[in-house]
């Protein structure tokens, strides 16, 4: 972690957001686990990652991310034209080397690289809580059963960066009303891989692993709610998730959780990783809101990655008409 780390305009200092006495102990204790100043100094700024400025600009992400064979079956599948509104593509080198996957590390433009060591064949995914039967399923078994479309989603992340996608993947709706819940689900609890030996982000203990989220069951019964498999036309590169996440385009980019290994169906709103991290900064709902700043930064405007081109942001990220009515008092 010695290199040179361009960090974003909004993240401050660690020591200039922590008493000094508590950033001094946290150093000594990460010091001894041997992390070095220059992943202190990036802090636990939250959601807002950096780029390393010393990465040769012309590599490609190598196409075994890509390809796992056991996941190819069927690619490309037919784009769903109700969700085709006719927006320009971000371009697809740019979305898969700028990426936020922080089990591998916080750098973007290294999260391909460090990714391409995950695992994600046989891939289990574990559902429990509160239905009739809990389970363990393979990811491929699961993908296999459900029919799979391509649509266009527009992508807003909470450091306000943006993007436009074709995803593969399935509503999530289709495969929950599959598993007989129980009345008292009232949330689904979603959660990535635990420690593994190849993402070596996780070593960082400051962050409360495994990486989880959670929606309401409403939320997740939208029609928008998407479990991606694919992108661009092919199964998930490793850094975009695979073999199997979760896309919730009106919600900021931390929502939409990546590599899912188990869901679980809550009585109680699950706390969520960033939610443990700062209640304040990234709350359960997430919601894309304009008018609501984060807390550190401006949340207006966004900026496309591929064009640098600052465009407003919409509230609900442009999807007020498909889920306005989940927040009446909005
Ligand atoms: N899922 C996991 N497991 N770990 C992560 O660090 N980052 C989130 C989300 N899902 C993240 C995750 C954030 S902050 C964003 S913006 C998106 O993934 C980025 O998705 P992308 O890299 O495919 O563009």
């Amino acid at each position: 972690m010695a290199n040179i780390i361009k960090r974003p305009p909004w993240s401050l200092p660690e020591r200039m957001v922590t008493s000094e006495s508590a950033y001094q102990n946290r150093r000594q204790f990460l010091q001894a686990l041997g992390f070095s100043g220059g992943s202190l100094a990036m802090g636990l700024a939250g959601c807002s990652s950096s780029e390393d400025p010393n990465l040769a600009s012309g590599e490609e992400p190598s196409d075994s991310n890509a390809l796992e064979a056991r996941y190819a079956n069927g690619y490309p599948h037919a784009r769903n034209p109700e969700f085709d509104r006719g927006w320009t593509l971000t371009n697809q080198r740019a979305a898969a080397t700028y990426n936020n996957f922080f089990e591998f590390t916080t750098v973007k433009n290294r999260v391909y690289k460090m990714a391409s060591a995950l695992q994600t064949a046989p891939w289990e995914i574990g559902i429990s809580g509160n239905l009739e039967t809990p389970r363990k399923i393979d990811a491929r078994e699961l993908i296999e059963s459900m029919p799979l479309e391509e649509r266009v989603y527009r992508f807003r992340c909470v450091e306000a960066w943006a993007m436009v996608v074709p995803w593969t993947g399935f509503p999530l709706s289709k495969w929950l009303s599959k598993l007989k819940l129980w009345p008292e689900a009232k949330f689904v609890r979603f959660e990535t891989f635990g420690a593994r030996p190849e993402a070596i982000g996780m070593s960082d203990l400051r962050y409360p692993w495994p990486y989880s989220e959670g929606l309401t069951l409403a939320e997740a019964m939208n029609p928008l709610t998407f479990v991606a498999t694919g992108i661009y036309g092919k199964p998930l590169p490793k850094q975009h998730g695979a073999p199997l996440r979760l896309v919730v385009p009106w919600k900021y980019g931390y929502k939409s959780i990546k590599s899912i290994a188990r869901i679980e169906f809550t009585k109680k709103q699950p706390k969520t990783f960033w939610e443990t991290l700062s209640a304040v900064e990234y709350p359960f709902e997430s919601n894309v809101n304009p008018r609501i700043p984060h807390p550190r930064w401006s949340q207006a405007t966004e900026r496309m990655i591929d064009t640098g081109a600052r465009v407003k942001t919409k509230l609900y990220n442009g999807y007020q008409d498909d889920v306005s009515h989940l927040y009446p008092a909005a």
